[in-house]
Parts: C-alpha cells; sequence; structure tokens
C-alpha cells in the first residue's frame, strides 16, 4: 500500500522502496529524488548503488530487477538505467494528473501532510522604547513574520510576541534626562503617588533626542549615570511617579512602532515586553538562589552556565547587578518561564541578530538549568547576518548614523515607484492605484532580497538591483503572478472555461512537477527557519511557468479540452505563487 501523503516524492520513495522490499532489499534505499537531468527522467533513485555494496552485489543488475518490478506497477511512462545503476523514471499521466488534482484541492497543497502541528512562539521584532526602530530591525521582523506566516501555513498554533526592550538601565538614562529638561513635572516630586495626567509629557520625536543625549551625558558624567542606575532600580520596584512616566514613554514607542510593522505586514498576537516580567521577578530570583542555581560573585546574583565540553569562553549569566538591578539576560530568562505557563509551547524561536548568540546561549542553558521550560520545548536562536551598504560594511547614513527603518522602507517605495513610472503604468491607473503598486513593488523588493538570501549571510543592501522586474526579485515574481491573474480575467471575459487537466506537452508535465514540491520547500524551510528556500522554490516554479506559457498557447488554443486544461493549470500555479508569496510577506496587487 502506498502511504497516504500528498508529497509527490514520499509517494514515489514509497513505491521504489516497495520494489526493493520485492528483492529482498532494504526499502530505505528507495528514497527518490528530482532528477537534475530532466532529458532522461523527472525522477532519480540512486539508491541500488547502496543496495549493492551492502548485499555484496553488481549494482545493475539490482537496478535492473528494480525496474523490472516498477514496470508491473504501471505508473510509470519510461523506466531506464543509466551509468553504473542509477534508475530514471518518467511517470505516466494518469498518475501526474491524479497527483496535482489531489494536492490542488488542498489548502496547503498537501504541505501539512508532512508537519505534526506543534504550539511555537516566535519572539521577532524587538524594538526598544525611544529609539526608533533601525535597520537591524529590519532583519528581525521581515524573517520573523515569514516564519510566523510559514508556521500558520502549516497548520501551527503560533504565537507572536515583539518582546519590547523596554526596562533596563537606558529607563533610568530617559527619566533622568527628562528630569534634566522638565525637571517641574509631577513625577518627579516626593512622594507624589499620583493619579498623573493621561497626555504624555514627551513626543515620539523628543524621546528619540533625548535617548541619544541621555546616553551620552551617561558616558561622560558618572554622577548622572549613578542617578540613572538608581531611577531605573526605583522604576523597577514600583515608584508611581517614575511608572507613569515610563508608561508614557512606552505607549508613545508602541504607537511608533506599529507604524514601520504595518508598513512590513507584521502581525503579533502578543505586545508584551521585558517589563512584564516584574511580577514575575522575585519569585524566580528566590527559587533560583533557594535551589542553589545562582549564587553571589564579586556582588553580583549570576548562574554559572559553563559546562565542561565548551571550546569558547562561556560566561556566567548575570541575574542582578550589585545595585540590584535586573537585566537583559534576566527578563528573557523570566519570560521563558511565563510562556512556559501562558502558553506550554513546544518551540519558541528567537528572530534575533546573530552577534546576540552568547546572550541566547547563557539564557537557554540557565533556562535548562533552572528547569525554567519543560525538557521536550525547543529553545532556538535563530540568527542572522548584517544589511551591508555598498562598501560591506554594515549599512550606515552618509554621515555615519544608523540606518532608520521607516527611511529604507520609504526609499524603496520611491525607488519602486520610479521604476513603476519608467514602465509607463501611470498612463493605465489613477494616482491612488499608482501609490498602491508601488507601496506593494518597494515592499516586495526589500522583503524577498531579505528572504532570498541564507539568514546567516550578511547582505549587501542595493534598491536598484531589488527593485528590478526581473531574475531572482520580488517585483518579478510579484509580476508573473500578476500576469497570470490578467490572463485569467481575459479568459473570463471571453466565456473560457477551466477544465479537466489532459497532457500534450511536456511543458506541461514539467510545470506539474515544479507544483508537486512545494511540501518539500515548505516543511525543510520550517525544519531549518529557512525562507529562502522558499525563495528558490517560487522563483523555480515561476521559471517553469515561463517555459510553459512560451512553450503552450493558452488563450489562443483552438481545441477547447486542451485550452481548458491549461487555464486550470494557469489558476493552480497562480493560487501556489500568491500562497508562496503570501508566506514571504508579500502582497500580489490585481493589476499592474
Ligand atoms: N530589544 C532587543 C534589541 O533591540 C531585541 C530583543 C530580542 N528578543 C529577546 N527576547 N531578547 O536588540
Amino acid at each position: 500500500m502506498i502511504r497516504v501523503t500528498t508529497s509527490l516524492l514520499n509517494q514515489l520513495s514509497d513505491l521504489v522502496g516497495q520494489a526493493f522490499e520485492k528483492c529482498d532489499l532494504d526499502p530505505s534505499f528507495g528514497k527518490v529524488v528530482v532528477s537534475q537531468r530532466r532529458e532522461l527522467g523527472q525522477f532519480q533513485c540512486n539508491g541500488a548503488l547502496g543496495a549493492a555494496k551492502k548485499a555484496k552485489k553488481n549494482p545493475r543488475e539490482i537496478a535492473e530487477k528494480i525496474v523490472a518490478e516498477l514496470e508491473k506497477t504501471g505508473l510509470f511512462n519510461e523506466l531506464s538505467l543509466a551509468g553504473p545503476g542509477f534508475i530514471n523514471m518518467r511517470l505516466n499521466d494518469e498518475f501526474l494528473i491524479k497527483h496535482i488534482d489531489q494536492i490542488s484541492g488542498d489548502a496547503s497543497f498537501g504541505a501539512r501532510d508532512g508537519h505534526t502541528p506543534e504550539t511555537v512562539i516566535l519572539d521577532f521584532g524587538g524594538p526598544n522604547v525611544a529609539k526608533a526602530m533601525h535597520v537591524g530591525h529590519l532583519r528581525a521582523t521581515i524573517i520573523g513574520e515569514s516564519l510566523r506566516r510559514l508556521r500558520t501555513f502549516l497548520g501551527d498554533s503560533v504565537v507572536s510576541d515583539v518582546h519590547f526592550g523596554d526596562w533596563g538601565l537606558p529607563m533610568g538614562m530617559l527619566i533622568k534626562e527628562i528630569e534634566l529638561a522638565k525637571p517641574d513635572l509631577p513625577y518627579f516630586e516626593e512622594g507624589n503617588s499620583g493619579p498623573f495626567s493621561e497626555v504624555s509629557p514627551v513626543t515620539v520625536d523628543e524621546l528619540q533626542l533625548l535617548y541619544p543625549a541621555a546616553s551620552g551625558r551617561s558616558k561622560e558624567d558618572p554622577e548622572f549615570l549613578e542617578a540613572a542606575r538608581q531611577a531605573t532600580f526605583k522604576l523597577q520596584q514600583g515608584h508611581a511617579g517614575y511608572r507613569a512616566l515610563w508608561q508614557h514613554m512606552l505607549d508613545v514607542s508602541v504607537n511608533e512602532t506599529k507604524i514601520d510593522f504595518d508598513l512590513l505586514g507584521a502581525h503579533f498576537t502578543e505586545w508584551k515586553g521585558e517589563a512584564d516580567t516584574n511580577d514575575h521577578m522575585p519569585g524566580m530570583l528566590d527559587r533560583f538562589k533557594k535551589e542553589g542555581l545562582s549564587e553571589i560573585s564579586d556582588g553580583a546574583v549570576v548562574v554559572h552556565v559553563a559546562e565542561e565540553d565548551d571550546k569558547k569562553e562561556m560566561p556566567p549569566l548575570i541575574l542582578q547587578k550589585s545595585d540590584g538591578a535586573v537585566m537583559y539576560g534576566t527578563t528573557d530568562l523570566a519570560t521563558i518561564e511565563i510562556r512556559q505557563q501562558d502558553h506550554k509551547p513546544d518551540s519558541i524561536l528567537y528572530v534575533v541578530d546573530a552577534r546576540q548568540s552568547l546572550h541566547f546561549e547563557q539564557v537557554f542553558r540557565a533556562a535548562r538549568k533552572g528547569k525554567s521550560i519543560t525538557e521536550h520545548t525547543k529553545l532556538e536562536h535563530v540568527g542572522f547576518g548584517t544589511v551591508n551598504g555598498k562598501d560591506g560594511k554594515p549599512l550606515k547614513t552618509r554621515d555615519g548614523g544608523v540606518v532608520r527603518l521607516r527611511s529604507l522602507i520609504e526609499d524603496a517605495i520611491a525607488e519602486a515607484r520610479k521604476v513603476v513610472l519608467e514602465a509607463g503604468l501611470d498612463d493605465r491607473f489613477d494616482a491612488e492605484e499608482l501609490d498602491n503598486i508601488a507601496k506593494k513593488v518597494g515592499v516586495a523588493a526589500i522583503k524577498y532580497a531579505d528572504l532570498s538570501n541564507p539568514r546567516m549571510s550578511n547582505y549587501v543592501f542595493d534598491i536598484e538591483r531589488f527593485t528590478k522586474f526581473e531574475g531572482r526579485t520580488g517585483p518579478y515574481q510579484m509580476y508573473a503572478a500578476v500576469r497570470i491573474k490578467s490572463m485569467l480575467r481575459k479568459a473570463a471575459e471571453q466565456g473560457l472555461k477551466q477544465g479537466p487537466l489532459v497532457m500534450t506537452a511536456d511543458a506541461e508535465r514539467n510545470l506539474i512537477l515544479a507544483l508537486s514540491l512545494l511540501p518539500e520547500a515548505a516543511l525543510a524551510a520550517a525544519d531549518k527557519n529557512a525562507p529562502n528556500i522558499l525563495c528558490d522554490h517560487v522563483y523555480a516554479l515561476t521559471q517553469e511557468f515561463n517555459s510553459f506559457y512560451h512553450d503552450c498557447h493558452v488563450l489562443g488554443e483552438k481545441d477547447e479540452a486542451v485550452r481548458s486544461s491549461r487555464l486550470t493549470l494557469c489558476a493552480i500555479t497562480l493560487r501556489q505563487i500568491e500562497t508562496v508569496l503570501q508566506i514571504l510577506g508579500i502582497d500580489v496587487p490585481e493589476r499592474m
């Protein structure tokens, strides 16, 4: 019996595995892959070589026996041998058609069949209070959002948490800086326990100036730094005025980042932050102390996380500094415990800059040591490389400053508008639709460029290249989908119907093969947290569609059965391209 699965490669591997079994050989040798040389076959199996080695037999003889077994199934159009014992296969059309009918009737094209659903928490975005999101948050947001969509597509129950940076020393620094600028505000009055005004005393623009000022002052003025430390501690202990002021800073910052997240189409189910650990903190610190998991070192409370076979230095995780303040790692550890209570996750994935790998290693080890999370729960730092300028160094503004995320997106949209105007689209669309198209093209350009690189690699930000309507770009993939849409619209206008599939050309078969590989691509992308695999898949698919469209008439086809079959094929292809682009966070406009 063929296992019930909608992945074509799995079905074939099972089938060939059974042939091996009939020849008294291990069925695992039946693994089938897509052929690298299409002229020889659609698929190949190289297992006869391994099987022969194990059985001390001639590989070609074994391959011949397997081929004889496979011939009996009647499912193949062509079976041949190459080299020392490679088996090449071409499926018959009924099989292909049945397969594509089956997966095209499924929302996930069969991908969900190969996935065991789990509860996964995705921690991404990670903006900080008072700081505008910068280029460093770009990848966290784009990759995180795409993994969120992918996991949802595969049927997981997904929690996405923005994990705002809102609880460390920068908060005390800001409080003190605001006090210097506006000393008369009620938040600083000794003993004032509120209530305080509903209106924030600072705007987001002010905050973004106050932060660098405070940070510069902390470096120059040790007294200011000390005052900031104390303010941080008081804030964490619940000082009413500081709390109220902090809430204002948080609110205006959150509202500001929501604009960026909306532009990038990122979605969070939780808007929590470091500060949300505050109530949990005393109990956790207590437990770590009582269970002997933490100890005092130079006045600080630390957890030793080094292990014997460590190749690199593994400093202890600092839970509390000598002044009592908790750290970035302490809030992350407490967040793990809270997530365990709230969601009982199977995995927690942190989509954060690769340069934070030591931090996560320390936190994960402390969490394991303290049993903060169940043993089976996977904790993974999904790191990524930097976005570089054309000089190969991390992207900076012309005067050496940090590049704001907003300006990056705005530049991309402006460049997209230029390209769209050059293509003459303004003759066909009104201003509003043109705006909409430019926005979609600009965002698609940034996202596809980012996601198509293996996540750990750095890449050069080159918006002119990203917005091109050719090659491996977002706009190109998007355009491929728009063209199919417009063709299907034309067909509908002419009253042409879609109908059952019939195969008349290899280009049609190849397109079906490309469509059939989505489950493999989606599952591998989820397994490795690698959206680039889906970028490759959609690129291969649009290429295959182009060949099909080049070789086969669709609207102009005279034979009605062939034409309606091809229209069906176009509709399935469109749905799959749109589905994958949707996972990558790319919206396809209706017209372009
Ligand atoms: N706010 C941090 C930053 O800007 C990122 C937070 C990542 N998430 C986490 N759980 N540590 O670097």
